[in-house]
């Protein structure tokens, strides 16, 4: 009876909403949860069996009208292995911390990628098996599985905790912000929340996992931390600092907390730094492993893309995207079926119709040898803007000349035109450039501001 009630409520309220994804959602749950039913192999870990129940859960206090309980830890939009071991860690931790409480927290880790899109994240997959969670990551919340849009959800739940980002996604704006621990630029934003926490390291689960660890130190009673989750909290760390060697991002804080996890590890016998190092080896290959996508795989892969308000009156807001791809634009170029520039902005615009996006920004990172044959990073900025989305042709024309400028004159980058510059068409411009730490946290709110100005 409680499953028949149960499907009733999700199909009044698949009714309600945009979203096809509540009937699916139910009803692939009861299946789920028994292993051997499908093609899905459920983890045989601890921290599997968690994330599993948790996700359980979750799915059925939503049609039962207790979505109010719940807290959602959500990473960025990009779903990386930072986002990800970052959400995983605290909704872990806010759960066991309050367990014995008189205050239990219902906390759930949210991927705001969908379900197919960790499939371009090979580096996850990996991390995943390694941490014997179930296979196609079943055990974990993935934003095409909500059971509601986020717009409603965002009202009825508790709150969100935002990690990895620094700012939540215009569809969560609703929702209470009870926290943030980010490691992005603070925009100041929702100065009430608890923890709030910015601090610049190389990966954000460090900052999680300091802040786990000392609370859980000062519990009464230590509540169990599994292995899979401490060695899922390493390879996070490891892969974003390069395995603690890359001296620009790595910090003090990166490697003191990875050194209280590894004591806390199945690991504790191992020195940091050659654990780290083969961490990031091991998932550093699987990372580099793209070779066989597309170029619209790799645009989606690590695609991150919101509205932004701007002053101007006749279009209030406008759809704003990056996307981060290691290949240089000429490499990118030869993925295109035609092998033709004219083939890359042609799947590119194909792309951005789909995400109703007005402003594109590709981050193009590859490295070359000089003539010492010391490597060097070059980087590349891809602008587009569309005239059919939100705004016409001379809103586009002006609104490209604004976000060009921002960038033409942004002293630190020193952009110069790409060398087929020349080629490109309307409202569309790639340069080159060498400031080698400016990745999507140094040029996402250079971008920004020049669109948040646009009047
Ligand atoms: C958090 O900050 C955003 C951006 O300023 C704002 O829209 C939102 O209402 C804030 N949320 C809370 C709960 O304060
Ligand atoms: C909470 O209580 C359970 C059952 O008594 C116990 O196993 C667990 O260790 C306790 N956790 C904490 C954090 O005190």
């Amino acid at each position: 009876m409680k499953v028949k009630g149960f499907l009733v409520n999700a199909a009044l309220l698949a009714g309600a909403v945009a979203s096809p994804t509540p009937d699916q959602a139910v009803l692939r749950q009861p299946t789920s949860v028994k292993s051997g039913h499908n093609a899905i192999e459920t983890g045989e870990g601890h921290f599997s069996q968690w994330s599993r129940a948790t996700k359980r859960e979750f799915l059925i206090d939503w049609p039962a009208g207790r979505s109010a309980e719940w807290t959602i830890v959500q990473g960025n939009e990009g779903g990386d292995l930072d986002s990800m071991a970052a959400a995983l860690t605290w909704a872990y931790h806010l759960e066991h911390s309050t367990a014995n409480t008189s205050n239990p927290v219902k906390a759930i880790a949210l991927l705001q990628t969908s379900t197919d899109a960790l499939d371009l994240r090979p580096e996850n997959k990996l991390a995943l098996e390694n941490a014997r969670m179930s296979t196609g990551h079943s055990d974990l919340l993935t934003i095409d599985e909500l059971p509601e849009d986020p717009e409603t959800l965002a009202k009825d739940i508790k709150g969100i905790v935002l990690v990895d980002h620094p700012i939540a996604l215009r569809k969560w704006k609703n929702a209470p912000v009870l926290g943030i621990i980010d490691h992005h630029q603070d925009r100041g934003v929702n100065e009430t929340a608890e923890p709030r926490i910015f601090e610049k390291v190389a990966s954000c689960t460090t900052l999680v996992a300091r802040q786990m660890l000392d609370e859980l130190e000062k519990l009464p009673e230590e509540y169990h931390l599994p292995h899979e989750l401490l060695e899922l909290i390493l390879g996070a760390i490891a892969i974003d600092s390069d395995g603690l060697t890359d001296e620009e991002k790595t910090t003090e804080a990166d490697r003191t907390t990875a050194q209280r996890i590894l004591e806390r590890s199945n690991w504790r016998k191992s020195d940091l730094d050659d654990k780290m190092q083969d961490l990031d080896e091991d998932l550093g290959d699987a990372k580099k492993d793209l070779d066989g996508m597309g170029l619209r795989d790799l645009l989606r892969r690590d695609w991150k893309g919101d509205l932004v308000d701007t002053p101007s009156p006749r279009t209030p807001t406008v759809g704003l995207g990056f996307s981060s791809i290691p290949y240089s634009m000429d490499e990118q170029i030869k993925k295109t079926e035609f092998e033709e520039l004219f083939d890359w902005f042609a799947i590119e615009a194909a792309w951005t119709a789909g995400t109703g996006t007005d402003i594109s920004v590709a981050l193009n990172k590859y490295k070359i040898k000089d003539k010492h044959g010391k490597k060097q990073k070059i980087r590349e900025i891809v602008l587009v803007v569309r005239s059919d989305v939100r705004i016409d042709q001379d809103q586009a024309d002006d609104l490209f000349k604004t976000v060009k400028a921002a960038i033409d004159n942004e002293p630190t980058l020193k952009a110069k035109p790409w060398h087929k510059a020349g080629e490109l068409g309307r409202n569309r411009m790639v340069w080159t450039h060498e400031r080698s730490d400016a990745g999507r946290k140094v040029i996402r709110p250079i971008i920004e501001k020049a669109v948040m100005s646009w009047d």
